[in-house]
């Protein structure tokens, strides 16, 4: 196929998403008004304004843009731009509508910390026992783990992998400094379901890659997810980021996408740390997350009210949190920032 039929496959694929995002948070948006009024948080996003609408759409083009330039400079192979979990999808978007009503009951008892009674709590941190999003059962059942994916790009109207691949041209820059490709070590962390080792592999095809996550749930997604694919498999182990089981100076590079607003302050600062630790001198640490407040101060009221719409306890404090000075204090130096549509980057090295 020539690059610009590509481009417009691409394209087009990206707009479906994006309908299907739209369309499922209108019709579910409504269903709750009408079924379930009372489960509606005390407080709603406010209506978004045409302006705002329009720097939206401007920004959602510019990443596409960029992740299609990134793909036609080899930084990934284009095909990774169709990636996308189909028969997951098929498989369990009926569950997604199928599991309104649990999350209406939990809204409307205003329960976020709620687990069926089979679900093993013991041993994490209290900061994690949440209904993040309103899951049921937050991270920790199969159930779950195979909605998320699908959640997350409704919640993004189909732009998370696109945020997630953001992390790929900087690592891989700082990679081909080293000269032996097979002895790179590669760290996902909090790697959920494992998209963003997806698009590791696709890019580093002979590193070796490895990946942790507090939920055991999500790591058999990922593990099963992942075996699909070729070459060798990601080393995944259950671990809190807080306390990584690796030794000092290990990685060569380490990433971290959607973790930091989903951590109180102080783990925040503890991962930082842990990761600093097993990272080489000379290593780079890349970690994506939303935007704060000071990249769209346009939209404080959306942020700030993203908090309690989606049940994110930490987020408030996230959105003023300065990252850099965390990420100075744990050692780190050459501390770079972008930002991409709705996603912010702190591209970090750990001094030689
Ligand atoms: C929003 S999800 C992001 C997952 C994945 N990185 C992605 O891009 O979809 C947050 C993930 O962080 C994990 N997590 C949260 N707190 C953690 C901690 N202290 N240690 C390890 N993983 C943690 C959760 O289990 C979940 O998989």
């Amino acid at each position: 196929m020539s690059d610009s039929l590509t481009k417009l496959a691409y394209q087009t694929f990206q707009q479906g998403k994006s309908y299907f995002g739209v369309a499922h948070k209108t019709l579910s948006t409504q269903l709750t008004q009408w079924v379930a009024p009372q489960s509606r948080p005390e407080r709603q996003i406010h209506s978004i304004s045409p302006q705002q609408l329009l720097i939206l759409q401007q920004k959602l083009n510019a990443i596409l843009e960029v992740d299609w330039q990134d793909a036609q400079n080899g930084v990934y192979p284009a095909s990774i731009l169709f990636d996308n979990p189909w028969e997951d999808f098929f498989r369990y978007y009926p569950e997604v509508w199928l599991d309104l009503p649990a999350i209406w009951n939990r809204t409307q008892n205003k329960k976020y910390q709620d687990f069926s009674s089979s679900i093993d709590t013991e041993g994490y941190p209290s900061y994690y026992l949440q209904n993040f999003h309103h899951q049921t059962d937050g991270y920790l059942s199969d159930r779950s783990a195979n909605l998320y994916d699908i959640q997350v790009e409704i919640l993004f109207n189909g732009s998370a992998d696109a945020m997630r691949r953001r992390i790929l041209a900087p690592l891989k820059q700082h990679l081909s400094t080293f000269s032996n490709p097979k002895a790179t070590r590669v760290l996902d962390v909090a790697c959920g379901t494992g998209r963003t080792l997806r698009f590791l592999r696709a890019t580093l095809p002979q590193a070796q890659l490895y990946g942790t996550d507090l939920s055991p749930a999500y790591l058999r997604k990922a593990n099963h997810l992942l075996s699909e694919l070729p070459g060798e498999l990601p080393q995944l182990v259950q671990a809190n980021a807080e306390a990584l089981p690796y030794l000092d100076s290990y990685f060569h590079g380490i990433t971290s996408v959607f973790l930091f607003h989903e951590l109180p302050a102080q783990a925040r600062q503890q991962v930082i740390e842990e990761c600093f630790r097993v990272l080489q001198p000379g290593g780079m640490f890349i970690i994506c997350d939303s935007i704060q407040l000071s990249d769209s101060p346009e939209f404080k009221l959306m942020m700030e009210n993203f908090s309690t719409m989606f049940h994110e306890p930490y987020y408030r404090h996230y959105i003023t949190d300065d990252l850099i000075e965390r990420l100075k204090t744990a050692g780190f130096q050459n501390i770079e920032q972008q930002v991409h549509f709705m996603s912010k980057y702190w591209i970090a090295r750990k001094p030689q």
